[in-house]
Formats: structure tokens, sequence, C-alpha cells
């Protein structure tokens, strides 16, 4: 069988960030709760004259521009997002516009919270594997702004950004077996928003039940499809990506991984095993989740990048487990066969460089501009224009006859 999967990937954050000492200042909170607590030092911010749209159009233009792929090679562009920007319109066709992307190509929005993005990538690899319009490629991009009430417990794990995945046959970066995929499902309220919500109604801690619980149901689910039998799984897995709205939260998921694996082992023997994992196959996705926050449907695939940023050619030839968790909620647990001769791609993601050309912006900035709506956001043109650079392509400049307008 032909093996379907990734051949290269691109992410975009904002170019602000607040620093956790900052907001835990202003909110009278030690930043070792922040630090220690929640394991974040600082999160991206969105200005006013960026958006889904444009995040995602950010990334997959870098990705389309450093693989050389000609916008008619793609049969279907999908953007996974809680982020909308109108209930009918889809993400997707804002950048479909933007960039260029042909007509013969089929385009939509995905929405499932946090998990919207494996089911586009999901999808998008069974749409490649049973040659649909062969040899088009599939763009696959997760855009999201993580935002959370002022002064709330999620306020700290806010953040911003877009992954984009360029899915085809014979994958240059890694493949996918989606038959073996664990899968979990259950309708619950943890994290939702109510359509004309701002920001989204959290039960914190039940959502980290929940998550906890679709992560013992998809990861036992995946075992099984493989046949192999409990205690055997870190065997077959060098690495392991958990959803990250904080990065402590990949701590808890290891943890409770660990006792679903190693039930009935001593608990000094179990702990021990714990750290002695988390350090080695766990800690180096942790990079983008500490600096950016939450982004929602591109979280895992964050971890994904910053875990090939910090293992750089160590990640050639390994399996990467990842476990995708989405509010409300669903998740999915599936393998990364990474290939060999990655060192190229793996420079080509640039995402160090993408974290250090941010800039930090005050406390008050940030409830300056996150208290604005877009609709109140009218800009010239003009003025925005000066704020293009080689990673923001695209801006938002305001509303003319209730469109959105891009430059
Ligand atoms: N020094 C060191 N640590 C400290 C501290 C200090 N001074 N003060 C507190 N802490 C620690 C606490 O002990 C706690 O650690 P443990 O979890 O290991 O016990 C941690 O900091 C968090 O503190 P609280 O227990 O007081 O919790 P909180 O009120 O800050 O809320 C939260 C935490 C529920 C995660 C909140 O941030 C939240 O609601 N976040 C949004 C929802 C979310 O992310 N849920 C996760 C699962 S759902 C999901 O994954 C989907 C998604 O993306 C949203």
């Amino acid at each position: 069988m032909t093996e379907v999967g990734v051949s290269d990937m691109a992410i975009y954050v904002p170019p602000f960030y607040l620093a956790h000492e900052d907001l835990g200042r202003a909110r009278g909170v030690p930043p070792e709760k922040y630090h220690l607590g929640l394991g974040n030092y600082s999160i991206s911010i969105l200005p006013n004259w960026e958006d889904g749209v444009t995040m995602a159009a950010n990334a997959a233009a870098q990705l389309l521009e450093k693989t050389g792929t000609v916008p008619d090679e793609i049969g279907q562009l999908v953007v996974s997002t809680e982020s909308g920007v109108d209930h009918s319109k889809p993400v997707a066709s804002f950048v479909q516009g933007l960039l260029g992307i042909g007509e013969r190509c089929r385009i939509y929005e995905i929405k499932h919270a946090c998990y919207g993005g494996t089911a586009g990538l999901v999808n998008s690899i069974d749409w490649i594997s049973r040659n649909c319009h062969a040899p088009k490629k599939a763009l696959v991009i997760m855009s999201d702004i993580a935002r959370y009430a002022f002064g709330s417990p999620g306020e700290p794990t806010q953040g911003a950004g877009a992954v984009a995945l360029l899915v085809e046959r014979n994958p240059r970066l890694f493949s996918v077996d989606t038959r073996m995929n664990g899968i979990f499902s259950k309708d619950v309220f943890d994290f939702w928003r109510p359509t004309g919500h701002r920001v989204p109604i959290v039960d914190g801690k039940y959502s980290i039940d929940c998550y906890l619980e679709a992560l013992q149901g998809a990861y036992s689910h995946f075992r099984s499809n493989l046949g192999v039998e409990r205690g055997k799984l870190l065997e077959k897995i060098d690495y392991l990506i958990y959803h990250m709205p904080f990065s402590n939260m990949a701590r808890k998921a290891h943890r409770h991984l660990i006792d679903l694996e190693y039930d009935g082992l001593e608990p000094s023997v179990k702990e021990r095993l714990f750290e002695e994992t988390f350090a080695r196959k766990v800690e180096p996705s942790l990079l983008g989740s500490r600096q950016v926050g939450n982004i929602y449907t591109g979280s895992v695939y964050m971890g994904l990048i910053s875990l090939l940023e910090t293992e750089k050619e160590k990640a050639e030839g390994k399996r990467v487990g990842i476990f995708s968790y989405g509010s409300g909620c669903g998740a999915e647990f599936f393998l990364c066969q990474m290939k060999s001769g990655i060192e190229g791609i793996i420079r080509g993601l640039r995402f160090q460089e993408l974290l250090e050309r941010r800039k930090k912006i005050t406390f008050e900035k940030y409830v300056q501009t996150y208290s604005k709506s877009w609709e109140e956001t009218f800009y010239h043109p003009g003025e925005v224009e000066v704020f293009k650079d080689d990673f923001t392509r695209f801006v938002f400049t305001g509303f003319k006859d209730h469109k959105r307008q891009y430059l």
C-alpha cells in the first residue's frame, strides 16, 4: 500500500507576546504559579490587524513557498478552527483567495474544538489514500486564537497561532496509517463557546477530567488496534506529544498513561519510570506551549514542530505518538512514522527564529488590544501595510460593505 502522510509543515505565530511575570504582577498572582503550576512563560498576542484568516494564510504561504508547491497542485484545502470569522463563509475560502488556490479544489472548514485539526488531517490522508483526484495534494491548516475572559483561570493559558501541513502520497516528513488510530468521543460540557460569545465558558477542573478520560479511551483503542499488550506500548513509541492547553497538561497526561500502562507496579518504580520517560519522550515537544500558549487546533502540531526543532536529526526514523483532544469532546491517538533525510525540512521550520522576532508588550497594551472587537477596527490599508514582513505576508485591513478586507 502506498504510504500517505505529511511532506512538510509551517508555523506562524503573531509578532507580540505578554510575559507571565507581567500578567502575574497585574493579577496579583506569583509567577511561580504560572511557571511551575502551569509550566508556561509567555503567551502570544494577536494584534488587531491579524485574525484567524491571516494566521492561516501566513502559515500556508510559507509552506507552499518552501516546498515549491503551485496552487493548482492542491485538490483539497481544509482549515480547522474554532475562531471562525463568519457563520457561513469558511476561513478556507478567504485563504483560497489570498493564496490563489485554483477552482478545482474542495474547500471547507472543520470545527471540533482543539480536535478539529486532527479531523482535517486524518480525513485528508484518507482522501488521498483512496486515490481521489490523484496526484493532487491536500493543504490542511489549523488556525486559532485562544482567548479567555480577563482575570479568569484560563487567561494565562491564552495564545494564538497557525500550523499548515502538506499531505500527499510518499510523504517526505512522516506517514500515518490511520487504520490503527484509537478514537474516543463523548457528549460533555467541559469547555464551550455559545454562538455570539467572545470567550468560552469553562469548567476548568472538569475539563481536565474529560481530557484524561478521553486519553484513556483513545490510547486503549490504539493499543488494541496495534495488538500490543498492556505495559509494552512505550516500547513501540519513541516520542509522545499530548494536546497542550498549557505545558503541564502533558505531565498530567503522561502520568495518567503510565498509571494505566503499569497498573500494579510499585509506586516508587512507577514514579521513576514516569520521570525518565517524560524527560526523554515528552519534554522535547514542550517548547511552543511554554512560549506561545494554547493554539487550540494547532497545539499538538506545534508540539511536533517543537520536537523537531529540539531533537533535530535525532528524530529521523522515529515513531511519534500523538494524542489529540478537543473539548465537547473528541480525541484520537495515532502514530507518525518519521522519515530519514529530513534535516533540510527541520531547518526550514524556522520556529526558533519566529519566536525570537516577537516583541514583548505591556499588560496595559494587551488589555487595550483584547478589549477591541474586529468590528471596531478600521484601518486605512496603507497603515497596516508596514506590519508585513517575511513571516506576516497578509494583514486584515477592516470591513467594506460587511466584507472583511485583506492586503
Ligand atoms: N507555585 C507553584 N505552583 C502553584 C502555585 C504557586 N504559587 N499556585 C498554584 N500552583 C499550581 C497548583 O498546585 C496547580 O497544580 P496541579 O494542577 O499540579 O495541582 C496549578 O498551579 C494550577 O492551579 P489551580 O489548581 O489553582 O488551578 P487554576 O484555577 O489556575 O486553573 C485550569 C487551572 C483549570 C487549567 C485553568 O487554567 C483553566 O480553566 N484553563 C482552561 C481550560 C483548560 O485548559 N483545560 C484543560 C483540559 S481541556 C483542553 O485541553 C481543551 C483546551 O485546549 C481548552
